[in-house]
């Protein structure tokens, strides 16, 4: 077996994308490169958590799994927004149970101790004649977490950037967009049978794959003015958009002048057209499974737009249903005898190309390297 470092010396990412492979399909396959994933994309990267609007008033919560942890974000009664590993510090139980909701005080469902919305430990049944027990020291431990947009982040690693450097252009480039005036209809869950990075790469090719897997979206967009933008961690990748008359329900829900499809390192996507917003947050669950999440948004959520909104998804969703055929099958592929690396289209596969550089870059710095919660 090849050890792990054999595994990342075989990419190299200092090839120009002229001269450049894919990550090596050991990559996508072996668990360790997975494990190193946790701890050095995973652990130290702002991680989407939830949206603004479930944490908008004092008590209300959204729990996630990030890099294997559990965690509460929380509003507090000052208004403040906090994170915290939701772990109880008695027995490690789970705090907070729920996927979000309200609650006055976090009390956690074993035996029951509570904290309260500041992550403060305030009471422990039967805890009388515990000797050299600090209360203070035992209160939730914090993890960072900020908003961006209509968005709740959290970073696991207590020295990350704030927020907003991370994202660094893309800032720029989608406040124009005025997501923030577009309201949440509807979320869906896929579970893929493939590692989040074939996700990933599928989503990066420039639209190589859509006329050929996408014939509904292929004939909204003009495809040969493609643009593709490489910048600090993120790509956008943006076409004209043309009316089509050959697929109705496409046409009618996929409107505008541009398509604007942004990817920000390492596994966020932000999908607009006008009046039209999804999110794509894809989550690896194992060396080859991952969940991807989708969030709609539409600039209309009255009922009088609701059918024209279920439309909307289910175009999104059939486009998913083409790429999760196809993405399971490079899975597939990818354990074969048969492949190692492939090479890159320079014309359209430039946004990859950042993804392995980058994603490169982090494995080769974390190996060896855990970040540890604060204390
Ligand atoms: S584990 Fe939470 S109270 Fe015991
Ligand atoms: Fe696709």
């Amino acid at each position: 077996m090849p050890s792990i470092d054999d595994i990342l010396v075989s990419y190299n990412d200092k090839a120009p994308l002229s001269e450049a492979s894919t990550i090596p399909a050991p990559w996508y396959v072996d668990p360790r490169i997975a494990e190193l994933e946790a701890n050095s994309v995973f652990s130290n990267t702002w991680q989407m958590v939830g949206r603004i609007e479930q944490v908008e008033k004092p008590g209300q919560f959204v729990t996630a799994d990030v890099a294997g942890e559990p965690i509460v974000v929380v509003r507090g009664n000052d208004g403040v927004l906090r994170g915290f590993y939701n772990v109880c510090r008695h027995h490690a139980a789970a705090v907070v149970t729920e996927p979000c909701g309200q609650a006055s005080i976090l009390h956690c469902p074993y035996h029951g101790w509570n904290y309260g919305l500041d992550g403060s430990l305030k009471g422990m049944p039967e805890f009388d004649g515990v000797k050299n027990f600090d209360r203070q020291k035992n209160g939730l431990v914090p993890v960072k977490a900020e908003t961006w947009e209509k968005f709740v982040f959290v970073n696991l690693d207590p020295k990350g950037v704030r927020l907003r450097d991370f994202l660094g252009g893309l800032v720029k480039r989608v406040t124009p967009l005025g997501v923030s005036k577009l309201h949440y209809f509807a979320t869906r869950v896929y579970d893929m049978a493939c590692n989040w990075k074939v996700f990933v790469d599928n989503y990066l090719d420039g639209g190589y794959h859509v006329p050929h897997l996408h014939k509904g979206l292929n004939s909204v967009l003009d495809y040969k003015e493609y643009t593709i933008e490489n910048e600090d961690r993120y790509c956008l990748q943006s076409s004209l958009m043309v009316a089509s008359e050959e697929d109705k329900a496409t046409g009618a829900t996929r409107k505008g002048d541009r398509a604007w499809y942004f990817w920000q390192y390492p596994n966020l996507m932000i999908n607009c057209y006008e009046g039209y917003m999804d999110t794509n947050l894809v989550l690896p669950i194992d060396v080859d499974h991952c969940r991807v999440i989708f969030d709609f948004y539409f600039a209309d959520v009255s009922e009088a737009q609701r059918a024209y909104n279920e439309q909307s998804v289910a175009v999104g969703a059939r486009v998913q249903d083409e790429d999760l055929g196809i993405c399971e099958a490079v899975q597939r592929g990818l354990k074969s005898r048969a492949y190692g690396a492939g090479r890159l289209s320079v014309r359209r596969e430039a946004g990859e190309h950042l993804f392995h550089r980058l994603l490169a870059a982090a494995l080769k710095a974390g190996e060896g390297t855990i970040v540890a919660a604060a204390d």
